[in-house]
């Protein structure tokens, strides 16, 4: 069989595979440029950025877990103006889609964020963090209630003309909601899902394991969880669907993709290996040759049940 076609477009991106990185686990991408070829994924999500540098939490922030790892890094970013200074130009020598990824503390700065980063064109789009558990704002707060969430929506699409993806919380009764709430506001596509909220506890010291006490957990251990909400989601919405949650290899990726998702982003799983992202994207055509599937777009969605 011939090399199968790849290639999904998200959102009007053009991505030449599926698997993009999860944004917190890829630096701003040069800092894994050693162990994956950017040009053999898909795109890759910066770490959550925001006006001004943050020093994010108290150690200790992270904690392997059964299946998986919390963390508590509490959005540790340069803040927009290093970014722009000390990481952009290294984008400008990759031809692979640069997603920011992005949160502010008030729906101004979101919007504030939005414009800025509008402004770079080494960045194919927005991803809108609004489901960080690990920061009191900056996040949790307007991804947990749907009109909330549709404010600081509606407030960055009028900021940019770049395709903007919000990216939701698990930490919710109802995703669905959250997910209408947020495309009826103008996101051209949604990514899910960011991590659970979790703690560890140290026995001996009667002691929370993390300075913060909870942190977000991630890993194999919440891929049953997402695989459900994207699922639940890809047939409420009609905009495209970014899957995350314990992506770990190209089983778990086109689980993900047959549940509706039109690409898929890979996590903790660099944290195991640096180059997985790479690996997953090489094993998913390798998956398509073997089982005679011409173009993985026709596995989009295409869950039998
Ligand atoms: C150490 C760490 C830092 C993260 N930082 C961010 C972040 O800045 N912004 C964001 O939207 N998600 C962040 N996430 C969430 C991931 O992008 C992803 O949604 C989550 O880890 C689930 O995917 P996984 O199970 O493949 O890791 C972070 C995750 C980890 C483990």
């Amino acid at each position: 069989m011939s090399t199968p076609d790849m290639s999904v477009n998200l959102a009007g991106i053009a991505l030449r595979n599926p698997v993009m990185t999860a944004s917190g686990t890829f630096g701003y991408g040069a800092e894994f440029a050693e162990h994956v070829d950017l040009h053999k994924i898909g795109a890759f999500v910066t770490k959550g950025l925001c006006l001004k540098p943050r020093a994010g939490n108290p150690t200790p922030r992270i904690v392997e877990t059964p299946g998986g790892m919390l963390n508590a890094i509490g959005l540790q970013n340069v803040g927009i103006d290093a970014f722009v200074a000390k990481k952009v130009p290294f984008l400008r020598t990759v031809d692979t889609p640069a997603i920011a990824n992005f949160f502010g503390g008030t729906i101004d700065e979101y919007a504030e964020m939005a414009r800025r980063l509008d402004e770079i064109p080494e960045i194919a789009a927005l991803e809108m963090n609004i489901s960080c558990p690990n920061v009191k704002q900056g996040g949790i707060v307007f991804g947990t209630d749907p009109s909330c969430a549709a404010s600081v929506v509606a407030a960055c699409r009028a900021a940019t003309k770049k395709p903007l993806i919000v990216k939701l919380s698990p930490n919710v009764t109802d995703i669905v909601a959250m997910a209408h709430a947020c495309v009826d506001a103008g996101a051209d596509a949604l990514s899910l899902i960011n991590t659970l909220i979790g703690m560890a506890i140290d026995l001996k010291k009667r002691r929370p394991v993390l300075a913060n006490i909870t942190g977000g957990l991630s890993g194999p251990a919440i891929k049953p969880v997402a695989l459900r909400m994207v699922w639940l989601v890809a047939r409420a919405v009609k905009v495209p669907i970014v899957g995350i949650g314990g992506i770990m290899n190209a089983t778990d990726a086109l689980e993900f993709i047959l549940a509706g998702a039109s690409a898929v982003q890979v996590g903790t799983a660099s944290f195991i290996n640096p180059g997985a992202a790479q690996t997953i994207a090489e094993e998913m055509e390798a998956w398509l040759v073997a089982n005679g599937v011409a173009d993985v777009k026709s596995l989009i969605g295409a869950l039998e049940t």
